[in-house]
Parts: C-alpha cells; structure tokens; sequence
C-alpha cells in the first residue's frame, strides 16, 4: 500500500471523464505539480476545469494522452470505457510506448482483463484501479483505490495515484482491483439495508433516533454509513452523494460475477430489487441510503 505522503515527481498526466469524481482527481494532479491535460466528452466541462486549474484541454483522448507517461481515467461503464480506450481516437491510439493506463471507473472485472490484454500488445500497460470513497472522498483527496495488474507498473503509478488517494492498493493481477471494489459494493449494500431498517424500526418505536444512533455508534455496530448517512437518513435528505442508478450499475456487475463463479449473493439480489423500487419511486440520483425512504412508502409515512 502507498500512503499518501509518498512524493511522485513531476510527470506528464492525462485525465479522461471529468464527472463528479473525474473533477477533482485530476485537479489534484495539477496541484500536485504535474503537467495534466484533460479530455471530457463534453468539451464545456474541460474548459471549466483548465480555467479552475490552469491545465491543457485535448479535444479527444489520442490527442490528450501523446505525451503522458500516465494516463488515469474516470468513466461511466464498461462501454464508455471501450469507447474512450479503443478505436482510432482512443487512448491506445495516442499513447506513447510503455506508458501505463490507470482506470478508476466502477466496471467489470472482464473489461480489465480485455483491456490489459489489448494493452500487453501495443506495448501499453493498464491497471484497474476503482475507488471508494464517493465524491467527498474525490474532493478531499482521500479515495482509497483497489489496484489489479502488473506489479511493476503499479509501482510506477502509485505514488501519483497518491494525489487524490489516502490508500493505494495493489490486490492482484488484471481484474482483482474491479473484483475487490465488488466485495465493497456488496458489503455496503446489505449494510445500508440494515441500517435503514433500523432507523424506520426505532422511528416507529417512538426512540430518538439521532440520540440512539450517537450511543450504538460507539459500539458494535457503528460504520461508516452510520456515521455519514445516519442523519441525513432520519432527515429524509437524500438529494447528494452515490446515485442510485450507480449502484444498481455496481450490483450487476457483483450479481453477474456471483453467477459466473457459482457463488450465492441472495441478499444482494434482493437490495438490488429494493433499490430497482427506489428507482420507480424517482430516486434513481438519489443517494444509496434512500433504502429508507423505501421503508417509509411501504409503512405508509413519507420521508
Ligand atoms: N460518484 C460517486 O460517488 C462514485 C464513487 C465511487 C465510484 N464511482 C464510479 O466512478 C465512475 C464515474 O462516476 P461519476 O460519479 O464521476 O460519474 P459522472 O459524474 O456521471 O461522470 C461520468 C463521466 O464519464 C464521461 N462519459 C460517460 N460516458 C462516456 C462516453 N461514452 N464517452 C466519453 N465520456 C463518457 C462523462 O462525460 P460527459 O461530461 O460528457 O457526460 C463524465 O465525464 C462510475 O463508474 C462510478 O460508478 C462513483
């Protein structure tokens, strides 16, 4: 693991996707005294971010990453992913030999294996390397993030990942970074689920719940969702942080990967059908702890 302390000299950086985690990232970068150019699908968005931080724009990623001896990225999907790496504007087809592409978005386990075997060919490297930590954690600099790939050129990224990292992890070979982030999604699912029916259960006992979270917070069952979610649960505010729609997307990969290797993700599945329920109820960019919210239509009591 590299601790945030580590030093990464001044490197030519690229930065693709400049979303709510994109944006920060790569602002880190350039703060960190590297020299980073930007690629955004929509052009405004890289603009802005060269007027807040004082890089370069490229108005594709080949022509974003000529340079770079880094190249990080921070997309939506499997699909956005191959459509920023692959193809005759994409990134492979711009970088400089034995560069290394880091990429941060929440995907699949076998979209990194494709892409760090298409990379070996070109004489490029890849590793997958999502992140937890939301968009607090991305403006804050203290992501952790969960590496796979070649030990050698995690070592040649990990101390820049440093800028916006608090913990920089290599798990294992291609995928094992996409595969851990699974383990994250799929504890964080049944705990949020837990979490939500606690709350509704001690509202409806009459407790004061923000008192009653204070106290078992300082016990066995405190967590981060507790500490971070729990208020903003019993307020019903739930217009900030992960959306949804993201999770659902983070889930099916869990659930398609549990089905791949034969493994049983029964309460998973069903937070997934929840959340599928919070979408239909319109909170598909709500925050994941709108579970709750949930709870409180089928008691009939509104958030
Ligand atoms: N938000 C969180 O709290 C959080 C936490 C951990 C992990 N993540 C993961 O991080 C990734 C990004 O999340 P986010 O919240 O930053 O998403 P976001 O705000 O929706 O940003 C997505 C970025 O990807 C770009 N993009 C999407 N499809 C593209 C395509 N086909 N071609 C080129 N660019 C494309 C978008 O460009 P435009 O500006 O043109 O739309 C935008 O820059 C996701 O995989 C998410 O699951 C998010």
């Amino acid at each position: 693991m590299t601790s945030p302390s580590s030093q990464a000299s001044s490197l030519r950086v690229a930065f693709l996707g400049l979303g709510v985690m994109g944006y920060p990232m790569a602002g880190h970068l350039q703060r960190a005294g590297h020299q980073v150019t930007v690629y955004n699908r929509t052009a405004a968005k890289a603009q802005q971010w060269a007027k807040e931080y004082g890089g370069a724009t490229a108005a594709t990623p080949a022509d974003a990453v000529r340079d770079a001896d880094i190249v990080a990225a921070c997309v939506g999907n499997d699909d956005d992913l191959r459509s920023i790496v692959l193809g005759e504007h994409g990134a492979f087809a711009g970088m400089k030999a034995d560069a290394v592409f880091v990429d941060h978005t929440t995907a699949s386990a076998d979209v990194a294996r494709e892409l760090y075997a298409v990379a070996r060919e070109k004489g490029l490297h890849f590793v997958d390397a999502p992140v937890s930590g939301g968009e607090a954690g991305a403006k804050n600099g203290v992501l952790t993030i969960m590496c796979g790939g070649d030990a050698p050129a995690f070592d040649r990224v990990a101390a820049t990942l440093g800028a916006y990292g608090r913990a920089v992890t290599r798990i294992g070979e291609a995928g094992a970074g996409q595969l851990a982030k699974m383990v994250n999604q799929i504890c964080i699912a049944g705990l949020v689920q837990g979490l939500s029916e606690a709350v509704n259960f001690g509202e409806r006992a009459g407790l004061d719940m923000p008192l009653v979270l204070d106290v078992i917070n300082k016990g066995a069952a405190a967590s981060w969702q507790m500490d971070n979610r729990g208020q903003t649960m019993i307020d019903g505010k739930f217009d900030f942080g992960f959306a949804v729609d993201w999770m659902r997307k983070d889930l099916g990969l869990c659930l398609a990967e549990g089905q791949r290797n034969g493994v049983s993700l029964p309460v998973t599945a069903l937070v997934d059908q929840f959340y599928g329920d919070v979408q239909a109820l319109g909170g598909s960019r709500w925050d994941t702890s709108s579970l709750i919210h949930r709870l409180r239509v089928l008691s009939g009591k509104k958030a």
